[in-house]
């Protein structure tokens, strides 16, 4: 058991900084997109790969603790009507909802991450017409806690046809309970029979944004594994990534990255 509670984690969020977050993780080094060896397009391709299949489709995506990122919802929104992004953080949903309105000159860039995912989906398809489409599709920008036996309250009536979340529960989670309380709390969201995809920290135990110091429970792939089939789910895909010396930058101890692409049994 860990010595602090999820209490401890909400505070500890609030001094999340999400420009400092953008800064550790989404620009280069980690964001260069020259090779498949390095962590971003290591993410994407395994998005683009699941979504190719042409598997996971329906109505409704929820992302879970979408954070101030938009790039877990590219590949995602040709096979979606509605995508719904989700965050306990006001700061993290005031990001999103900027960037789907064009509001603010001052927003991350996601351009090279959208003319990335259009180049390895290879359908041609011109960059600004996803990133049109995706803007159009995220209609929803949601409170969550994933903590919660009921995550999103009483926002969504329909359970969703597919789930996605990306660093979100081992990151809110003090210990392996928590983890696996929460991935059941948001398994309720999703219908029987529907997917999951998951990316997350491998064997990490904190990560910097700002001022803040987010404490992580370290999972193995095994940890992974066991509780997402605890959670009912079957694993149709397991991949990791071993972060490489040259990512290690000092905003994070993480030594590797997951991707669990699962679909929930009826
Ligand atoms: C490491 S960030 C991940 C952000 C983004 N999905 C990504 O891929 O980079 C973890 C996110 O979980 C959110 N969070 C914190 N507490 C939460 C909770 N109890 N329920 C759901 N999300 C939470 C944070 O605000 C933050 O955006």
């Amino acid at each position: 058991m860990s010595a602090i509670g999820v209490g401890a984690v909400a505070e500890s969020y609030q001094k999340f900084n999400p420009r400092a977050y953008l800064q550790n993780n989404y620009m280069p080094p980690r964001a260069n997109f020259t090779s498949e060896e390095f962590a971003v397009p290591w993410k994407l391709r395994c998005l683009a790969d699941a979504f190719a299949t042409g598997k996971i489709c329906g109505h409704t995506l929820i992302d879970i603790g979408t954070g101030p990122t938009i790039y877990q919802l590219l590949s995602a929104c040709d096979y979606f009507e509605e995508i719904v992004a989700t965050d306990y953080l006001e700061v993290n949903r005031a990001e999103i909802q900027s960037w789907v309105r064009s509001e603010d000159s001052g927003c991350f860039d996601w351009s090279p991450y959208i003319q990335h995912t259009c180049r390895i989906e290879g359908k041609g398809e011109p960059w600004k017409e996803k990133e049109q489409k995706l803007k159009k599709k995220l209609k929803k920008v949601l409170p969550i806690d994933v903590h919660q036996p009921n995550p999103l309250g009483s926002s969504l009536s329909q359970p969703a046809d597919a789930l996605i979340s990306a660093f979100c529960l081992e990151a809110v989670s003090p210990d392996r309970l928590s983890f696996d309380r929460a991935l059941w709390n948001v398994t309720t969201l999703l219908k029987p029979d529907g997917h999951f995809l998951m990316i997350g920290a491998l064997d990490e135990s904190f990560y910097l944004a700002g001022e803040a110091k987010l404490l992580v429970v370290p999972m193995s792939e095994v940890d992974v594994k066991e509780s997402f089939a605890k959670s009912g789910y079957r694993i149709h895909d397991f991949r990791s990534y071993i972060m490489p010396p040259s990512l290690k930058i000092g905003v994070d101890d993480v030594q590797g990255i997951f991707f669990i692409h699962a679909q929930k049994i009826a």
